[in-house]
């Protein structure tokens, strides 16, 4: 992590980590007044374009050093930016100062870092200009077998599905670079009858994934898709959700699961389709917490390259009451202990923790737009 003081030595720290035509990322803080929140101003030719407050946490932050952490920042472009031209010079500072921040200005085009859309708003996305796209994370059924406690789309589930012709004219038409493309989002894709028809027509589109191509998955409903067809796709990355290799602990929080036809779906696969890697989303709960270390024997068994550890947050909208999620919540420091624990253990290469505060922010930008 970069950081940069300004010559005026007025004690102001920041980084552009990322922008595109929707927005630029980074984090910014006063190193002698850590608990105030800074205004960063984004302006073309001197002129404001947007800002927005660094009050977002970031777990990498707090590690850093950089006071509590929640010092980053997402500020939204304005959508005629790049209207007349395809690119645009912005300098990025902090209000009221001539502070600009590291890796100010930046070069805006047409990019997105990351889109997530779903069958209701597909058409939305179909009219939009062509993108180059970070990653394209697409939900091509918005609804799911199963009822995990803790999800947050349960409540946002309808039965429309995305037509396979729409799916192949936007990869054929509104994608001009596609660097990871994922299958599956915030709902379940395998619920598709049609999976190995969107996996196939990801791989013969004119721009397919030059990365990853993920397919997300609880895992349960994978035995009903031919294994031998999804072998024959590009598909290169199984990200796999499982909490526990405890049935009971899992059947009670991922309500419907059932361990060994999940581990017996992913062993099938996985040796049907050898280039496929296994990748295990984790969700940490009081339930799962002890019995942590067996999940990732299991998947370093399988030659599991990634490990995400999500510590379970509360969803703003959830299908279930407090006296069901409350207990299941960690007491604070808990999660932190346990990243210690897995590091001793397996080291920090393949790992990732990615907190209930920061995984509540990022829930509360990308659902609306699913809408
Ligand atoms: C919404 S799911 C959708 C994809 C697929 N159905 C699955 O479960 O893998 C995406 C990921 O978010 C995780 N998740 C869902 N609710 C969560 C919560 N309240 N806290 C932390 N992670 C959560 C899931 O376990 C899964 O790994
Ligand atoms: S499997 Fe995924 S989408 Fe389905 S209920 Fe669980 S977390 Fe939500």
């Amino acid at each position: 992590m970069r950081a940069h003081l300004n010559h005026d030595s007025i004690p102001y720290e920041g980084f552009v980590d990322d922008c595109d035509s929707t927005c630029v990322v980074g984090w910014c803080w006063r190193t002698d007044r850590p608990s105030e929140r800074v205004t960063v101003v984004v302006r073309r030719a001197g002129v404001e374009v947007a800002r927005g407050v660094a009050d977002r946490f970031r777990r990498d932050l707090l590690h850093a050093g950089k006071g509590d952490g929640s010092h980053a920042f997402h500020v939204e472009l304005p959508a005629e930016l790049l209207r007349e031209h395809d690119r645009q010079r912005l300098s990025i500072g902090v209000e009221g100062t001539g502070f600009e921040l590291a890796g100010s200005p930046v070069t805006v085009s047409r990019r997105i870092r990351e889109l997530i859309v779903n069958p209701l708003v597909f058409q939305r996305a179909l009219h939009a200009p062509p993108m180059h796209f970070g990653t394209l994370r697409v939900d091509i059924s918005n609804t799911c077998n199963l009822d995990c406690v803790y999800c947050p789309t349960i409540a946002l589930r309808t039965k429309e599905r995305l037509a396979l012709a729409d799916f192949e004219h936007f990869l054929a038409h509104n994608v001009t670079g596609l660097d990871n493309l994922a299958i599956g989002c915030g709902q379940e894709p395998t619920v598709s009858q049609e999976l190995c028809d969107f996996l196939e027509a990801a791989g013969r589109a004119p721009l397919p994934p030059r990365e990853l191509f993920m397919l997300i998955t609880n895992g349960t409903l994978l035995h009903k898709h031919d294994w031998k067809r999804i072998a024959a796709t590009r598909l290169n990355a199984l990200f796999l959700s499982l909490d526990s290799t405890d049935a009971d602990v899992l059947a009670s929080v991922r309500c419907g699961s059932k361990l060994e036809r999940i581990q017996d779906n992913v062993r099938g696969l996985l040796a049907a389709a050898p280039a496929i890697r296994l990748n295990l989303n984790i969700v940490v709960t009081t339930a799962s917490f002890p019995g942590i270390e067996r999940v990732v024997e299991w998947g370093e068994a399988l030659g599991a390259v990634s490990f995400t550890l999500r510590e379970m947050y509360y969803p703003p909208e959830t299908a279930r009451g407090a006296e069901l999620l409350e207990p299941l919540m960690l007491p604070p420091e808990h999660f932190a202990q346990l990243e210690e624990r897995l590091t001793r253990r397996f080291g920090r290469e393949r790992f990732c923790y990615a907190d209930r505060l920061h995984l509540r922010q990022e829930y509360e930008d990308w659902a609306p737009r699913l809408a």
